[in-house]
C-alpha cells in the first residue's frame, strides 16, 4: 500500500477529464485499426505537452511481420507533426476485450526514446480495469546509443 503511494508520487498522471479525452480518442482509434488478420483492433492516444493529441492504430499486414503497432502508430503521426523526444505527457491505449494489455516489447523501445522516465503509459480495455505504468516501470533498461554514435 505505501509503495503504491510512493510510486503515484513519482507518476505525472493526468486529471479524470483528460484521462476521458483520451480514451474516447483512443477508442474511436481502435475502430480504424486494419485487423484483418488478428482481429484485434487497437488504439493509441498520446498528448504532448503542446495539447495535441495524436491517435494511432494497428495496421496489420499479410506479410505479418510488417504489421505496425498503434503505440507506433501515434509516436510515427506525432513526429510527422513536428515533435520529438521530451515533448511528450502521456500516452493512453484502448484494447478490445476484458484484460489491460501494456506495450509491446517494440513499442516499448519507441516510447522510452520519446516519453520520459516519469510519464505514465494508461492501458484501457473494452471491458475491463485501468492499468498504468511508469515508462521506467515498462522498460527499466532502454538501449541508447553512445553519445559519439549521434548525429
Ligand atoms: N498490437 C498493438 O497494436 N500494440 C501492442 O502493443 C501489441 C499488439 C497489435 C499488433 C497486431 O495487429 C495485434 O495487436 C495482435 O498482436
Amino acid at each position: 500500500m505505501i509503495g503504491i503511494m510512493v510510486m503515484n508520487l513519482f507518476m505525472k498522471t493526468i486529471s479524470e477529464s483528460l484521462f476521458d479525452t483520451l480514451f474516447e480518442a483512443a477508442k474511436g482509434a481502435s475502430g480504424n485499426a486494419y485487423a484483418p488478420y488478428s482481429r484485434f483492433p487497437v488504439g493509441a492516444a498520446l498528448l504532448a505537452d503542446s495539447g495535441d493529441i495524436y491517435i494511432g492504430c494497428n495496421v496489420e499486414n499479410a506479410s505479418f511481420g510488417l504489421t505496425n503497432c498503434a503505440e507506433r502508430a501515434a509516436i510515427f503521426s506525432a513526429v510527422a507533426d513536428g515533435c520529438g523526444p521530451g515533448d511528450f505527457q502521456t500516452l493512453v491505449i484502448y484494447t478490445p476485450g476484458d484484460v489491460s494489455h501494456p506495450p509491446c516489447g517494440a513499442c516499448r523501445q519507441v516510447l522510452s526514446e520519446f516519453l520520459s522516465a516519469e510519464s505514465v503509459v494508461y492501458s484501457v480495455s473494452e471491458f475491463g480495469k485501468t492499468r498504468k505504468w511508469t515508462m521506467a516501470e515498462l522498460l527499466p533498461d532502454s538501449f541508447i546509443l553512445p553519445e559519439k554514435e549521434r548525429v
